[in-house]
C-alpha cells in the first residue's frame, strides 16, 4: 500500500515508528522505496551533498523541480516530501506559486523551515490541498542567523517556544512536523503535544519517525560525521542491506541510540 499522510497519522496513533530517507534521483528512489521506506525526502541538502556547497542557500526552485521529477520516476509507493528552497516561500503568495510547481513535479507534500510566522502560509497551502511539513529546531536555511549548525532549544524558554510553534502550526493545518538537532527530551515532549506525526533527525528516539541523509547512512559523506549519524554500511554487505538495516533499526527503536542523541 502506498504511504499517505493518513497512514503516517495511523502509524503515530498505533505507536509504530516510520523511516524517512533523502533521495535526489530515480535510481536511489527506486532502491529506498523498494526497501520499504515510508517517506522519501527530496531535501535541499542536495546543495551540499550533490553540489558541494557549504550550505543549502544556493539551491534553486528549478533544481528542486528537476530532482523531484527524477525521484517521482523511480519511486514505488513512498510518500514524496520536497523541500522548498531558500527564499521560495518568503510570502504566502510566493509559497503557493512555488509549492504548486513542486506538487506538479511529483511531490505529495512540501517542507518549509521556520516557526509560527509560517502559519499564514501553512493555512493558505493547506486550504488549497497542499500538505505541509513544518521544519523546526535547527533550520539550515537560517544558518547565518543561527551562527552555525548548532543544537536548538536547550534553554527552557526556547524549548517552550518550539512546542508553542508546533501547536500553532498544527492548528494552521500542518500535517507533519520535522525536528532537527534538538534535545531528546524536548523532542519527546513536543511529539506528545500534537497529533501530527513528528519526524526527527538528531532529535532522539521519542519522535514518530526518523530521517537520515542517504549519503550519511551509507557512510560516504566526506569530512566529519555529525553525532546523530550512523553508518549502516558497517555490518551490511550491500547498499540495499544498509538501507534495510536502517529501516529495521528505526522501526524497532534501536536507532537512534543514546550516542546519537543530544541532551
Ligand atoms: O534537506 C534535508 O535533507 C533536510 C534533512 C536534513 C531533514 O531537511
Amino acid at each position: 500500500m502506498p504511504t499517505t499522510i493518513q497512514s503516517l497519522k495511523a502509524c503515530k496513533e498505533a505507536g509504530e515508528k516510520f523511516a524517512v530517507i533523502t533521495s535526489y534521483d530515480a535510481t536511489f528512489s527506486h532502491v529506498v522505496a523498494s526497501a520499504g521506506v515510508e517517506v522519501i525526502l527530496v531535501g535541499d541538502s542536495l546543495g551540499m551533498v550533490l553540489q558541494g556547497h557549504d550550505s543549502t542557500l544556493p539551491v534553486t526552485m528549478e533544481q528542486m523541480i528537476y530532482h523531484t521529477e527524477a525521484v517521482k520516476r523511480g519511486n514505488q509507493g513512498a510518500l514524496i516530501m520536497a523541500d522548498m528552497p531558500f527564499m521560495s516561500y518568503a510570502t504566502p503568495e510566493q509559497a503557493l506559486e512555488n509549492a504548486a510547481l513542486l506538487m506538479q513535479a511529483g511531490a505529495h507534500l512540501i517542507k518549509i523551515e521556520g516557526g509560527d510566522w509560517l502559519c499564514e502560509t501553512i493555512s493558505m497551502l493547506s486550504e488549497r490541498g497542499i500538505p505541509v511539513c513544518a521544519h523546526l529546531g535547527l533550520t539550515p536555511q537560517s544558518v547565518n542567523k543561527l551562527g552555525g549548525y548548532k543544537v536548538q532549544g536547550r534553554e527552557s524558554a526556547d524549548a517552550e517556544a518550539m512546542i508553542a510553534h508546533a501547536i500553532a502550526q498544527e492548528q494552521a493545518g500542518a500535517d507533519v512536523i520535522l525536528l532537527e538537532c534538538v534535545p531528546s527530551d524536548l523532542a519527546g515532549r513536543l511529539t506528545q503535544s500534537i497529533s501530527a506525526p513528528v519526524i526527527g533527525i538528531g532529535a532522539g528516539p521519542g519522535t514518530d519517525g526518523q530521517v537520515l541523509v542517504l549519503h550519511d547512512l551509507l557512510g560516504i559523506t566526506p569530512g566529519r560525521r555529525p553525532k546523530f549519524v550512523k553508518n549502516f554500511m558497517e555490518g551490511s554487505d550491500s547498499v540495499e542491506g544498509a538501507i534495510k538495516a536502517y529501516i529495521e533499526a528505526v522501526k524497532s527503536g534501536q536507532f537512534p541510540a543514546p550516542e546519537h542523541t543530544f541532551s
